[in-house]
C-alpha cells in the first residue's frame, strides 16, 4: 500500500514522517515548489522538536518521498491523506477552496481505486462534498471511498503526539475503508475509536472548541480574581484537582492562538447557526478570548501611562513555546498595537524572529529584533512576557534589572510568583493574581 500525503504543512509533513515511521511508504507533495526542493534535499522547512531526526531516520530507509506533480502522487498512492489547509474566510467558516481542488485532481487522476482520508480539520458534511465533486468530475469507472482521520497533533510535541496518540478516530461508511485504516494503525490497536464519518469530522471541532472553551473560561475567572482577593493559579489548581475537571488546559494568559482553536471554534460556531443551531457559547468563548489582547494593553498602559517612544522589550512571539509558528499569535495585535503607538520596541524569540519579520521588517528604532534576551532588554522601560518558553522561566533575572531602565514586567503567561520577583526589585504585573 502506497500512502500520498497532500500538503506538507504542519499536519502533512508530521503525518507523512509519522506513517513512514510506522512503516509505510509514502509520497508527499505540495503547491509550493520551493518546499517540495527543500523537503528532497533533506531540510524541514519548519521548527518541530524531533522532526528533522525522524526525517533524516525515514529518509535513509527510502520510505518517503517528494514530488511537485499532484496528479503524479494521486495516481502513485492507493490511500491518500488530504491535509491542505481549511483558513477562515471572512464570516469565520472554513475556506475550502484547497479541498476542492485536490478532490478535482483527485478525480483527474483515478486510475484505481482508491482511499481518501480527510486528515486536515474540515466541518462536517465535507466528506458529501468531496464525494460528490469526484463523481462529478471523475473520468474512468473507478471507484474510491472516503473516510476522515481527524489530526490530534499539538505543535511542539507533534512528533510525540503522532507516536503516542490518546484516540486515533476512524470516520469510515464502510469496511473496505475500515479494514486499510485499521491496517495502516495496527500498531496503535487499542487506541482506535470507528465511527461514521459526520461523527469523525465533528469530534475534531468538538475537541478544539471545546479545549478553547476550557481556556476562555479560565481566562473569565481570571478577570474576576483580579476585581477580588483570588489568585487564579490557586483557583485553577483546586479545579483541577477534581478529575472531572483535570488540571489540563487550565493556564490563564493573553488567550489561545495557533492555526488551530481561533479558527476551529469560529467554524465549528458557524456550521451550528447553519443548520439552525444557536452557538452562543461558542461566541462568547471567542470574544473573551479577543478582548484578552485589550486587557493585557490595558496593564502596560497602566504601567507606563504613555507609550510614545518608550523602551519596550518584548519577549516571546510565537504562539506557544517550543514552535516558530506566528499564526494568530498574541504578540502580532500587542506589537501591532504597540507600533500604532509609536513605542520603541525590542524583540526577541528563540524561534519565530525570521517569521515575525515577514510581517513586521526591522524598523530602527522603533522595531528592532536581538540575538539574545538580554539584548531585548537594555535600556527598557518595560518588559512584556508573551510566550512560557523555558528559556525565560529561568532567565538571570538580577541581571535584567539591571540591563533595563526601569525594571517593570508585565507577564502574560504567569511565569514568576509576584511575591518572589518583587523581592528583586521589581514591578510586577501578571494575570488573574496581585
Ligand atoms: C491544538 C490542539 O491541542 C491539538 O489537539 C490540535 O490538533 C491542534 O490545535 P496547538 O494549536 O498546537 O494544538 O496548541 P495547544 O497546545 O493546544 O495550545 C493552543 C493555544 O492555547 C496556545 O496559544 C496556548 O498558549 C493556549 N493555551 C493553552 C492557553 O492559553 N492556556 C492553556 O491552559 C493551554
Amino acid at each position: 500500500m502506497k500512502i500520498g500525503i497532500i500538503g506538507t504543512g504542519y499536519v502533512g509533513l508530521v503525518t507523512a514522517v509519522g506513517l513512514a515511521e510506522l512503516g509505510h511508504q509514502v509520497i508527499a507533495t505540495d503547491k509550493d515548489i520551493n518546499k517540495i526542493k527543500k523537503l528532497e534535499q533533506g531540510i524541514i522547512p519548519i521548527y518541530e522538536p524531533g522532526l528533522e531526526e525522524l526525517f533524516s531516520k525515514v529518509r535513509a530507509k527510502g520510505l518517503i518521498s517528494f514530488t511537485p506533480d499532484l496528479s503524479a502522487a494521486i495516481r502513485a498512492a492507493d490511500v491518500i491523506f488530504v491535509c491542505v489547509g481549511t483558513p477562515p474566510t471572512a464570516d469565520g467558516s472554513a475556506d475550502m477552496s484547497q479541498i476542492e481542488e485536490v478532490a478535482r485532481k483527485i478525480a483527474e487522476n483515478l486510475n484505481n481505486y482508491k482511499l481518501i482520508v480527510e486528515k486536515s480539520t474540515v466541518p462536517v458534511k465535507t466528506s458529501y462534498w468531496i464525494k460528490r465533486t469526484i463523481n462529478l468530475y471523475k473520468k474512468t469507472e473507478a471507484i474510491f471511498d472516503i473516510a476522515s482521520n481527524p489530526e490530534f497533533l499539538r505543535e511542539g510535541t507533534a512528533v510525540h503526539d503522532f507516536l503516542n496518540p490518546d484516540r486515533i478516530i476512524i470516520g469510515v461508511e464502510n469496511e473496505r475503508a475500515r479494514d486499510i485504516l485499521l491496517k495502516i494503525y495496527e500498531n496503535f490497536q487499542d487506541k482506535i475509536l470507528v465511527t461514521n464519518i459526520d461523527t469523525a469530522e465533528l469530534i475534531k471541532h468538538a475537541s478544539n472548541s471545546f479545549l478553547a472553551l476550557k481556556i476562555s473560561f479560565i481566562n473569565l475567572m481570571a478577570n474576576i480574581c483580579e476585581k477580588t482577593e483570588a489568585d487564579i493559579e490557586q483557583v485553577a489548581l483546586g479545579m483541577g484537582l477534581d478529575p472531572r475537571i483535570g488540571r489540563e488546559f487550565l493556564r490563564a494568559g493573553i488567550g489561545y492562538g495557533g492555526s488551530c482553536f481561533p479558527k476551529d471554534i469560529k467554524a465549528l460556531t458557524k456550521i451550528g447557526e447553519e443548520l439552525g443551531v444557536e452557538m452562543g457559547l461558542l461566541r462568547e468563548a471567542d470574544k473573551i478570548n479577543q478582548d484578552r489582547i485589550r486587557l493585557f494593553l490595558e496593564k502596560v498602559r497602566r504601567a507606563l501611562w504613555v507609550l510614545k517612544e518608550k523602551r519596550i522589550a518584548v519577549l516571546g512571539l510565537s504562539f506557544k513555546p517550543n514552535t516558530d509558528d506566528i499564526r494568530e499569535a498574541p504578540s502580532l495585535k500587542i506589537i501591532g498595537e504597540l507600533r500604532r503607538e509609536v513605542a520603541l520596541v525590542q524583540l526577541y524569540d528563540p524561534k519565530a524572529m525570521d517569521n515575525m519579520k515577514q510581517v513586521f521588517p526591522e524598523e530602527p528604532p522603533y522595531l528592532v529584533y536581538h540575538p539574545t534576551l538580554y539584548d531585548a532588554v537594555k535600556d527598557a522601560n518595560a518588559l512584556l512576557i508573551l510566550t512560557e518558553w523555558d528559556e525565560f522561566r529561568q532567565m538571570d533575572l538580577l541581571r535584567i534589572k539591571n540591563l533595563m531602565a526601569n525594571p517593570i514586567i508585565i507577564d502574560g503567561r504567569n511565569l514568576f510568583e509576584p511575591s518572589e520577583i518583587r523581592k528583586l526589585g521589581f514591578e510586577y504585573y501578571c494575570i488573574g493574581r496581585r
